[in-house]
């Protein structure tokens, strides 16, 4: 194991041990909701973001209990993301994290509802969190943006919108990038800022931008040439649909020199940041050999 391995698999740990008192307090009824949520929440994942928002306070050095809850809430709506992602009327995926997706469990109805419930809980313990003073409520309302009209929602309207367009070009492909799925990214690496007098705010924001478009990429080359083994969701599914993906736009080859491109613009951005960023070095090359 390299020491980023270990880092992260301590990050997972402290974040896997909040998760399941989470999961364990939980007590909706009727069950099916209980169950449906925690089903999804349980599956596993690779949980990036919230690891990603403790690494980054410890790198500008935000105490990690005043982000911890805010990295809950982040995996919450990003879980519930997941599970509308997959309903038949989005992206119509049947697995997820290697097992049935939530609809295929609980059927739509239920899955919408759980959906739902991740949402709302996770604005629950935000505004939690506000009662704690003003930098906790700028940070919550920092989330909320980029979970919302102008962030995740709107990158996950316009992959709708331009699925089958033969006119959408690489414009309205950074705005789906950028916003279904850098603004959840952004808002991992901002939160440890705004809780620490804004330090390094405009950096970290950049670099959240650029590892959402990293990521992404990454996730379409995936689709196309991954594994079920190691994504645990169906592959082929962006060509199946003919969603605007980087590959439908650069083509697989120039999406691989693209990750390399990107891959170095996020080093240089971390390069201005004082003190260990060695998780964050670590981290994009993670990103990048998930290719293999
Ligand atoms: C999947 O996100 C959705 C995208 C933004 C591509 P992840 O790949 O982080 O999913 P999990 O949480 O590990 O399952
Ligand atoms: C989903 O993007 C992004 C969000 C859930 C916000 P994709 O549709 O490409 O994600 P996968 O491939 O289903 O994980
Ligand atoms: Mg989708
Ligand atoms: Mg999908
Ligand atoms: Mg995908």
């Amino acid at each position: 194991m390299t020491q980023f391995d270990l880092s992260y698999e301590k990050y997972l740990e402290e974040f896997n041990a909040l998760l399941d008192k989470f999961c364990n307090k939980l007590n909706c009824r009727p069950a099916v909701l209980n169950d449906s949520l925690v089903y999804s929440l349980k599956l596993g994942g690779k949980r990036i973001r919230p690891v990603l928002m403790l690494a980054v306070a410890d790198v500008i050095g935000t105490d990690r209990e005043k982000v911890k809850n805010f990295a809950l809430a982040l995996e919450l709506i990003h879980t519930y993301s997941l599970i509308h992602d997959d309903l038949p009327d989005m992206d119509n995926d049947d697995f997820r994290r290697g097992k049935p997706s939530n609809h295929k469990v609980f059927g739509a109805g239920n899955a919408i509802l759980a959906g739902d419930g991740l949402l709302n809980t996770a604005y629950s313990i935000l505004f939690d969190e506000c009662l704690k003073g003003n930098e906790f409520i700028s940070a919550a309302k920092y989330i909320c943006d980029c979970a919302g009209v102008y962030g995740m929602i709107a990158g996950q309207s316009a992959d709708l919108l331009h699925e089958h367009d033969p006119d959408a070009g690489e414009d309205v492909l950074e705005f789906i990038y950028e916003n279904k799925t850098g603004k959840l990214i952004t808002a991992a690496t901002v939160v440890p800022s705004i809780l620490n007098g804004g330090k390094y705010y405009s950096g970290l924001k950049a670099l959240g931008k650029k590892l959402g478009y990293l990521f992404q990429l990454t996730d379409d080359i995936l689709d196309v040439e991954g594994s079920f083994e190691k994504l645990g969701k169906s592959l082929g599914k962006d060509s199946a649909e003919d969603k605007l993906t980087g590959v439908k736009i650069y083509g697989l080859d120039n999406c691989k020199l693209r990750v390399d491109i990107v891959g170095d613009d996020c080093l240089k951005i971390i390069d201005g940041f004082d003190g260990d960023a060695s998780f964050l070095y670590g981290f994009v090359n993670f990103i990048k050999t998930r290719l293999g």
